[in-house]
This record gives structure tokens, C-alpha cells and sequence, in this order.
């Protein structure tokens, strides 16, 4: 007689092991290949996460420079593929179109798709990390009618990504150093977070054998929800609606009410039950960049540290022990930038494209993979017979 357990929302269940990322989340701690992600956001660029990520240690200057230019290579997109943004409503969500774009590019770069080969994964791995930000700036371009803007490959990463997002064929943009470090700290904080929802959806699609652009898809579709990446949309929701502080007392009513259905969103983690590593750095990150923006003024930056300051010293909170997560903070810094609340999720997604491969790769490259296969408590209807139609 075979035993299972019911564990709805996977809360003890390791469905996999992994040496990509570790948390505690009773103590806060976020590692990457064992590096503090505090660190690493402070010594090192977004690249050479995504190398440590994929690779395990951190780039010497030789395997950093053939990353780099590996990575910038491959940034544009096939002219083929661009057209497919023709075919979406102007008003399509940004998420809907990286879903569907990145799916399709599993009819683009087929060619590289053998996930037993060494190479294949590491072309399918650099396309993606390159691919993405072009993709998601091309869904902003398409989303305000303007023409695409080709990347530039002399530009680093998350420069490239505010080019191709802002810049106009019509007059030059100049990059912001500030801004542009600030988009790089956000991507590192994104890059990984082990088993969270989307990227068990890769994990799950993959161990299928499916083309790994198609599970990088399904990835981006689980993180579209506001329960995980579109909790900074969210967030940015929820501000509005408030309006201002004086509204906040009667809206922290309605979320300790249970039947409103209302939640404080950028609020709660199922794994970090004191702190979330990642929302220390990014409430730094937000106060440095709207003081350089000159909006240290800004009302929703006052009206959120209200709802944390309130939250924080309510026995609600405490109880449950909810602390503001990731993505508190992200979509204050982003909208302080010019970055439309409806491409925050896209923002998280090319970030977390490298956790995503990189679990892919170390799920398929070990020889002990088995499709991932659930099984599930029936509360159906007992073994019957089908009446003849007249008699049902
Ligand atoms: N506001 C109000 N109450 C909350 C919240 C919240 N944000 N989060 C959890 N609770 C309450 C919940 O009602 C429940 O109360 P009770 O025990 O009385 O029934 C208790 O806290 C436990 O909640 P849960 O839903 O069982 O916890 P979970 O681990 O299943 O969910 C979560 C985790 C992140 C989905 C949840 O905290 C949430 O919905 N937060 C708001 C959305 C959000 O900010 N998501 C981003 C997460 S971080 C980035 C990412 O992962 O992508």
C-alpha cells in the first residue's frame, strides 16, 4: 500500500534538491551559490550574478569578459519573431505578451534544444538571459505605440534594457548611472529565489522533456500572479486605491477583516517569517534613488512607509508574522524611474529568466530527473454506472 501525504500548497514538501540558492527564513538569510545576496548586490553587477548563478562561483575577469560579450551577442531578437507582437491588442498586459512571445520563441531557436547536451543548455541559457530584456522592452514599445528600439551591445545590461525601453529613433536618451545601478541591485535581488511558484513551474514543465523556452514560459505565466511577481503591481494598486494617509487606518480595518478578501499587498512570505533580506536593501535602494530624483517627497513613499510603520507594531502582523516582502518597495522605485506600473511584473521576470534557466539546466543535467508527478486526495464521486439519458 503506497503512503501520501496531503500537503496542499506544497508547505513541507521539497519536491527537489538544489545548490543554487539557500534561505532561512526564520533568520532572513538569502544566499546565492552561498554568497549573502547583501553582498553580492553590493560588490558585483547583475552579470556576474547570473554567471555565479549558472556556474556556481563567481567569474575570474577572463570568464566574466566571454560571458559578457556571449550575453550581449546574443540580445537581439529574430525579425520574425518581432512581428508576432503585431498580432496582440494594443491594450494586451505586458505579462501577456512576454507568455506568448517567449513561447513562440520555442519555434525560433530550436536548434539548440537538446537538454543532454553541455553546449545546447548553455546556448539556450544565454539566449534567454539576452533575449528577455529585449522582448520585454518591445511589449512596453508595443503597449505606447511606438517603434521598437534595437539593443545596443556596447551598453551593459540594465542599460541596454532603460535604451530600449525609453529611448525614440526621434532625439538621443542619456542613460542615468544612478538609475541604471539602482535597475542592476534590483535584478540581483530578483535573480533567485529557490522553489518559489514560477520557478517550480519550469522545474515541473521540464521534467517533461519540453522545449526549455516553452517551460520558461509557463514561468512567467505563474509569476503574473499577484499572490507572487504581481505583487508589485499590486502593490502600486493598492497605494492608489488608499490615496492618502488618512485613509490607512480604515484600510487596515478591512484587511484584518476576513471577509473583505483584502490583503496588504508587498506584505507576508511563505518562507521569510522575521525579515525578507531582499526588502532591507531594496527600502535603501528606493530612498537613494528618489533622493537622486529629487522625489524624496513623493506621497506614495510617504503612504507606504506609513502601512509598513503601522503593519509593523500591530499585533495582526505580528502574530502572523508578516514583514514587508520584495516587493514593498520595488514598485515605488520603479514608478520613481518612468516605468509603467504594468511593467513591473515584466521587470521582475527578466530578472528571475536566470533562476529559471539555471534550474532547468541543474534539473536536466542530473541523471536521477523524474517527470514531476503529483498525486492528490479524491473527494469525487464513488465508481457508478452510466444511466441511459432518459433516466439521468
Ligand atoms: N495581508 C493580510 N493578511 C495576510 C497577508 C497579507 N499580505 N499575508 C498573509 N496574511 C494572513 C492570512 O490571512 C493568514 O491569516 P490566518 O492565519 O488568520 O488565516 C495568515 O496570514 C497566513 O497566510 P497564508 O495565505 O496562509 O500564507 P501563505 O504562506 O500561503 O502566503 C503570501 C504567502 C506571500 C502569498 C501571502 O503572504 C500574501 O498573499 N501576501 C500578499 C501578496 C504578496 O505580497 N506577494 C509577494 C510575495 S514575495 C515575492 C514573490 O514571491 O514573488
Amino acid at each position: 500500500q503506497e503512503v501520501f501525504t496531503y500537503d496542499p500548497g506544497f508547505t513541507s514538501t521539497c519536491s527537489t534538491k538544489s545548490a543554487i540558492t539557500y534561505i532561512d527564513g526564520d533568520n532572513g538569510i538569502l544566499l546565492y551559490r552561498g554568497y549573502p545576496v547583501s553582498e553580492l548586490a553590493e560588490h558585483c553587477t547583475f552579470i556576474e550574478v547570473a554567471y555565479l548563478i549558472l556556474n556556481g562561483e563567481l567569474p575570474n575577469a577572463e570568464q566574466l569578459a566571454k560571458f559578457d560579450s556571449s550575453i550581449r551577442k546574443h540580445t537581439m531578437i529574430n525579425e520574425g519573431l518581432k512581428s508576432f507582437f503585431n498580432g496582440f491588442h494594443y491594450d494586451a498586459h505586458p505579462m501577456a505578451m512576454l507568455t506568448g512571445i517567449v513561447g513562440s520563441m520555442s519555434a525560433f531557436y530550436h536548434d539548440t534544444t537538446n537538454n543532454k547536451d553541455p553546449r545546447h543548455r548553455e546556448i539556450f541559457a544565454h539566449r534567454m538571459i539576452a533575449k528577455i530584456p529585449t522582448i520585454a522592452a518591445a511589449a512596453y514599445k508595443k503597449y505606447y505605440g511606438q517603434p521598437f528600439m534595437y539593443p545596443q551591445n556596447h551598453m551593459d545590461y540594465s542599460s541596454n534594457l532603460l535604451h530600449m525601453m525609453f529611448a525614440v529613433p526621434a532625439e538621443p536618451y542619456k542613460i542615468d548611472p544612478v538609475i541604471a545601478k539602482a535597475l542592476d541591485v534590483l535584478f540581483i535581488l530578483h535573480a533567485d529565489h529557490e522553489q518559489n511558484a514560477s520557478t517550480s513551474t519550469v522545474r515541473m514543465a521540464g521534467s517533461t522533456g519540453t522545449n526549455p523556452y516553452a517551460a520558461v514560459a509557463s514561468g512567467i505565466a505563474a509569476l503574473w500572479g499577484p499572490a507572487h511577481g504581481g505583487a508589485n503591481e499590486a502593490v502600486l494598486h493598492m497605494l492608489e486605491s488608499i490615496g492618502t494617509k488618512d485613509n490607512v487606518a480604515s484600510f487596515m480595518a478591512k484587511v484584518k477583516d476576513k471577509n473583505s478578501g483584502v490583503r496588504l499587498m508587498g506584505f507576508g512570505h511563505r518562507v521569510y517569517k522575521n525579515f525578507d533580506p531582499r526588502a532591507t536593501i531594496i527600502r535603501e535602494q528606493c530612498h537613494k534613488v528618489l533622493k537622486h530624483l529629487g522625489k524624496e517627497n513623493d506621497p506614495q513613499l510617504e503612504l507606504a512607509m506609513e502601512l509598513e510603520r503601522i503593519a509593523l507594531s500591530d499585533d495582526y502582523f505580528k502574530d502572523r508574522k508578516l514583514y514587508p516582502n520584495v516587493d514593498f518597495y520595488s514598485g515605488i522605485i520603479y514608478k520613481a524611474i518612468g516605468i509603467p506600473v504594468n511593467m513591473f511584473t515584466p521587470m521582475f521576470a527578466v530578472a528571475r529568466t536566470v533562476g529559471w534557466v539555471a534550474h532547468w539546466a541543474e534539473m536536466v543535467s542530473d541523471p536521477t530527473m523524474r517527470i514531476a508527478r503529483p498525486r492528490q486526495v479524491y473527494t469525487g464521486a464513488p465508481d457508478r454506472k452510466v444511466q441511459p439519458i432518459a433516466s439521468r
